[in-house]
């Protein structure tokens, strides 16, 4: 039967589940089981035909579908096995499948489903409890579901600080005195979602176009990132309430701002009492090799939107984190939503959080992400078409000229490897949308552990045509694990739990 292992896999997964919480009787399992070997049965031209038929082409995948994915690889039919460098986005910072992560997921909906808002949840509780011990006690947060919704919610609430907070007074009674729309500046380049809002917020023709009039323009200035003379003459008008900005843009092509930037940023909000707002929906919680990627400029935000690699990979869970001051300045029914904040979302969010910490993945992150950008940086300099490797942490964007990045990533994905015993078709990558569509996005989980970034050197030198790839090949990382290896690593394992255990 094709696909046996997919079918194998997923039977155990869901079977324990189910009967675990005994909501299956045995009968029932056997239709249960028969109902899912038949869909893992479906061929890909099937499973095409149904796609096309009934869902909107708003995306264009490579035609590939992808069964499972496990850890650091993502899996398609007959057990074809690439390395994620991808990690839907940042949403599987923690790794695929993160067990840690499914555990309390599953912990959570095994205690209730949706509360909403309107019923206090112990989960929630927890989440604040996490938030203060990760942040410290100057911040609180408010829960909300996609990025999109936490980075307009970002704006939303700078907006209610910005009317109700005594330290705006006297500037927003001069602009209501002139009769002036208060404004946001935002960066070209930026990326914040695909809302009304966040659409007028953009500087690419296909996301808005399309969609005009686009009447919150009104309310915007653009500048262009990372120039500060730019903001200071978006400051000149005095109608300008709030700032934002990625600290690192992700869509826009992993563009890093000059050193001093977002600092200078910082202190002409402070000069101008206007509210400073990062989206750090992708580039937050590790990726960039901090906490929070502001942190590396030495900057704190007023507001800050995170998504993405808080939802574990498992359902959308964002939130806005902002300044106590301002957090307290919201009273009940002015923002919220019926999901943001579910048990189960809360957990999520609180599991990743500690996931993150408790492995120091932004440690990881910011140590390999060195490593790796050095690494590419050797393959990519004499590459004429190679404008240039950036990034921080494990967010990094490979910058191509007179070359077709949907091409390259194809060539990716088919540039195979041997990683410890076992065939890797290749690496997946994807471009960055936005823009130009020249710049190749690599960002594997902060988890994906230094021997495979090494070994996946090769495949990134084979496919960008390097002249002397084997110069990158990992010989010693290509044989499978020994006996001893394995329980090194099984060990390093054990004591890690242990630890964990310990320090409860
Ligand atoms: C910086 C940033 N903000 C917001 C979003 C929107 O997040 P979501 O797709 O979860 O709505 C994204 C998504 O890529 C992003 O990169």
């Amino acid at each position: 039967m094709e696909n046996i292992d997919g079918a194998i896999y997923r039977l155990k997964d869901l079977g324990r589940l189910a009967l675990g919480r005994g909501e299956i009787a045995v009968e029932e399992m056997a239709s249960f089981i028969s109902w899912l070997v038949r869909d893992s049965q479906i061929s890909a031209d099937e499973l095409e035909k149904m796609e096309s038929g009934g869902v909107v082409k708003n995306y264009n995948p490579p035609n590939i579908f992808i069964e499972r994915a496990e850890g650091d690889f993502i899996y398609g039919k007959n057990g074809r096995q690439w390395a994620d460098f991808q990690s839907a986005y940042s949403a599987n910072n923690l790794g695929n499948r993160n067990a840690r992560i499914t555990g309390a997921a599953n912990w959570a909906q095994a205690m209730s489903s949706v509360l909403s808002r309107a019923r206090k949840s112990p989960q929630l509780a927890l989440l604040g409890g996490e938030i203060t011990r990760l942040f410290g006690p100057n911040y609180k947060m408010l829960p909300m579901n996609s990025g999109c919704e936490a980075s307009e919610g970002a704006c939303i609430l700078a907006k209610l600080a910005f009317n109700r907070h005594p330290r705006f007074e006297e500037r927003r009674n001069k602009m209501r005195e002139k009769g002036v729309t208060p404004k946001v500046i935002f960066a070209k380049r930026n990326f914040h979602g695909r809302s009304f809002w966040a659409k007028a917020t953009s500087s690419s023709p296909e996301y808005k176009d399309p969609f005009a009039p686009l009447t919150m323009e009104q309310e915007m200035r653009m500048v262009e990132f990372g120039n500060i003379d730019d903001i200071k003459e978006a400051l000149k008008d005095d109608d300008v309430y709030a700032i934002m900005l990625e600290p690192i843009q992700g869509e826009g092509g992993v563009n890093v701002p000059p050193e001093n930037y977002l600092k200078q940023v910082r202190q002409l909000c402070d000069e101008h009492n206007v509210l400073l707002v990062l989206d750090e929906v992708q580039c937050g919680l590790g990726r960039a090799g901090a906490l929070l990627a502001q942190h590396n400029f030495g900057v704190e935000a007023d507001f800050t939107a995170l998504g993405k690699s808080l939802s574990g990979g498992i359902l959308p869970a964002s939130m806005v984190l902002m300044k106590k001051e301002y957090g307290d300045l919201i009273r009940p029914g002015e923002h919220g939503s019926t999901f943001g904040g579910s048990p189960i979302a809360c957990a999520i969010m609180r599991a990743s959080l500690k996931e993150m910490e408790d492995r120091r993945l932004r440690d990881a992150s910011r140590e390999n992400g060195g490593f790796f950008i050095e690494q590419l940086r050797e393959v990519c300099k004499d590459l004429p078409y190679v404008k240039e490797v950036r990034g921080m942490g494990l967010m990094i964007g490979i910058e191509v000229t007179a070359l077709d990045t949907e091409n390259i990533c194809q060539k990716f994905r088919e540039s195979s490897f041997v990683y410890r015993g076992k065939k890797i078709e290749g690496v997946w990558t994807n471009s960055t949308h936005s823009g130009k569509n020249t710049v190749i996005r690599v960002t594997p989980p902060l988890t994906m552990d230094r021997g495979l970034l090494r070994a996946s050197v090769y495949a990134f030198a084979k496919a960008l045509g390097h002249k002397n790839p084997e110069k990158f090949r990992a010989y010693d990382l290509e044989k499978p694990e020994t006996i001893s290896e394995r329980i090194s690593s099984v060990t390093k394992g054990v004591q890690y739990y242990a630890r964990r255990i310990l320090n409860h």
